[in-house]
């Protein structure tokens, strides 16, 4: 096997490389002038099943994933299994409003032309993989997070709306420690309302976790009604850390004391690995 990282995902997929005891091979992304991608994978080695690390997110990583799909296939490469970290586009997982696309389906049928497995991670819904005719697969990065936070002082965990509360339940069962969600009702793309929770956080070390924080609005607003219930400290974790905008510096100026997400999009704050979560669903095959 040997692992090719696309240039969203290079940590990931050098460790990745690392678990499964197999070659990695780096993409040679960059950008002609006038903003293309130009990729070329400098190995002629690639008769072998290829496994390419590559985000969907933003837009110009869902054309390199295209592009080394088609690379990795010229050079010989048995099977390709696209690891998918964020998977974007699956929010828009139906028509909201008549005139709209399927993104989510376009996605799918586009991306698997070449492919011959997926594996995404906390994928946004997961029935988004329905529409992939080859076999794809979800994990969940709740492990990592759990594990992460196992004897680091946490006393209950919350999901900021009933929507997360099943990840809620899953971390706070790694930690061992009670769980319970917050009412969440969004006013904006930017801002919510978020009411309290049933169990009594005073005094409390909290941990909030969401699968993806993009403005931050949700995050802000769970944090502001902890702090009125006079919490003893709020940690954060998401899985996707997209942090549009200036999310990352507002949220940490604001009321959290610790903020971490996974390294499905590398950034700042990504230390969280789902890298062996990811070894392992591949040493299990699917
Ligand atoms: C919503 O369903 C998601 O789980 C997240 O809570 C949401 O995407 C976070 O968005 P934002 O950071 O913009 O509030």
């Amino acid at each position: 096997m040997i692992v090719v990282g696309g240039s969203s995902s290079r940590d990931m997929a050098k460790e990745l490389a690392r678990l499964l005891g197999c070659k990695y091979v780096q993409a040679a992304t960059t950008r002609f002038p006038d903003g293309e991608c130009y990729t070329r994978i400098e190995d002629d080695g690639m008769d072998d099943d290829v496994v390419i690390v590559q985000n969907t997110y933003p837009d110009e990583n869902v054309v390199e994933m295209f592009l080394l799909q088609d690379a990795v296939k010229r050079l010989g490469a048995k099977t390709i299994t696209c690891v998918i970290p964020y998977y974007g586009y699956a929010r828009q997982d139906r028509i909201f409003k008549p005139g709209e696309p399927e993104s989510a389906k376009v996605m799918a049928q586009r991306l698997e032309m070449l492919c011959d497995r997926v594996l995404t991670v906390d994928i946004h819904k997961e029935n988004v993989l329905r529409w992939f005719e080859c076999p794809a697969k979800n994990i969940s990065a709740s492990k990592a997070i759990g594990d992460y936070f196992r004897d680091r002082g946490i006393d209950m965990v919350l999901s900021p709306d009933i929507g997360a509360a099943g990840r809620a339940e899953e971390v706070a069962g790694y930690i061992g420690v009670p769980h319970d969600h917050l009412e969440k009702v969004r006013l904006s793309g930017t801002d919510v309302r978020i009411t309290p929770a049933n169990m009594d956080c005073a005094g409390k070390h909290v941990l909030i976790v969401d699968d993806i924080i993009a403005t931050g609005g949700t995050i802000l607003a769970a944090c502001e009604q902890l702090r009125n219930q006079n919490v003893a400290s709020i940690s954060v974790a998401c899985t996707h850390g997209v942090f549009a905008k200036n999310a990352l510096e507002r949220l940490t100026g604001g009321n959290i004391d610790s903020l971490l997400c996974c390294n499905t999009l590398e950034n700042e704050v990504s230390n969280i690995s789902v890298a062996p979560l990811v070894a392992e669903a591949i040493e299990k095959g699917w």
